[in-house]
């Protein structure tokens, strides 16, 4: 059967999640299958994919590794997007890219390797997803769903969406071109979110402890403040209920 979706990153979160959802749907290739920074195998790919929409949830996402290996991180998150969006567009397929919160304002490489990735995409045809998600994956979930303590930062900011509400998003809003920034509605801190993620899953709040992100000259350097405006009405206090429903570990 022909599938309308081939996912790159193939084994990522997101994919693995997009998969779970929208399995039958699907094929999905992992790094070893397709290195998108072999423009060859790339090429390959995408020609014989019978596949409209090519998802690409493949990147350098460990914001410590990319600093120390910038080269890598530029190849992976910007240079080989670029040539995702020439092939894309010259196999007449639609890339579904998905960047960050974090290329708004960058103050790390990630963040610049994703903003340039957002500036080499042809944005009448392609289209950017730029959000930021949690996952039982995400440090506070995890920790908090596992009995653990957790230290959550008061002084910075975001409004992440979750990893289900993000992935039925992508599917409803695939035939767009452009940048759509997914996200919850309200700047909160990360502090906030974890006593509200408690609060819903039933979790005492005391495993949070709230501290300052305090950045040093030896590590990447993290946003005190990667709010974005959302494109979409998303309430987190609905958000995490419905991701509480569906919160189940994810097979690797
Ligand atoms: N997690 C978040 O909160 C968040 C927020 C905003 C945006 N995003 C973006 O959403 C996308 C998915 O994120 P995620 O957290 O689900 O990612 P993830 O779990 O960290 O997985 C990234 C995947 O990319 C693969 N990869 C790395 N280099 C590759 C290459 N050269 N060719 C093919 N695959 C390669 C990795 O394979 P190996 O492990 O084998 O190296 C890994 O499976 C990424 O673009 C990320 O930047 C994530």
């Amino acid at each position: 059967m022909a599938k309308d979706f081939l996912i790159l990153g193939g084994e990522s979160t997101l994919a693995k999640y997009f998969i779970q959802t929208y399995g039958e749907k699907c094929v999905a290739l992992n790094k070893k299958k397709c290195d998108i920074t072999n423009i060859k195998i790339l090429e390959k790919v995408i020609k014989r994919t019978r596949a409209e929409y090519i998802l690409n949830c493949a990147a350098i996402t460990d914001i410590g590794y990319a600093e120390k290996n910038p080269k890598e991180c530029f190849n992976v998150n910007s240079i080989a997007v670029w040539n995702l969006d020439i092939l894309t567009r010259k196999y007449n397929k639609k890339l579904i890219h998905l960047s960050s919160d974090y290329a708004v304002n960058p103050t790390n490489v990630y963040g610049y390797s994703k903003l340039i990735s957002e500036r080499l995409i042809n944005k009448s045809k392609n289209l950017i997803i730029r959000t930021s998600f949690y996952s039982n994956k995400y440090y506070i979930i995890n920790s908090l769903v596992s009995g653990k303590v957790t230290n959550a930062y008061k002084n910075a900011f975001f409004n992440p969406v979750s990893i289900n509400r993000l992935v039925g998003e992508i599917y409803k809003n695939r035939n767009k071109h452009g940048i759509l920034n997914i996200f919850t509605e309200k700047k909160i801190s990360k502090y906030s979110f974890a006593t509200m993620a408690a609060k819903t899953f039933n979790i005492d709040r005391k495993l949070i402890q709230p501290v300052d992100l305090i950045n040093v000259e030896e590590k990447a350097n993290l946003p005190l403040n990667s709010f974005v405006p959302s494109d979409i009405k998303i309430q987190l206090d609905e958000d995490l209920l419905t991701f509480k429903k569906h919160l189940k570990p994810i097979t690797s």
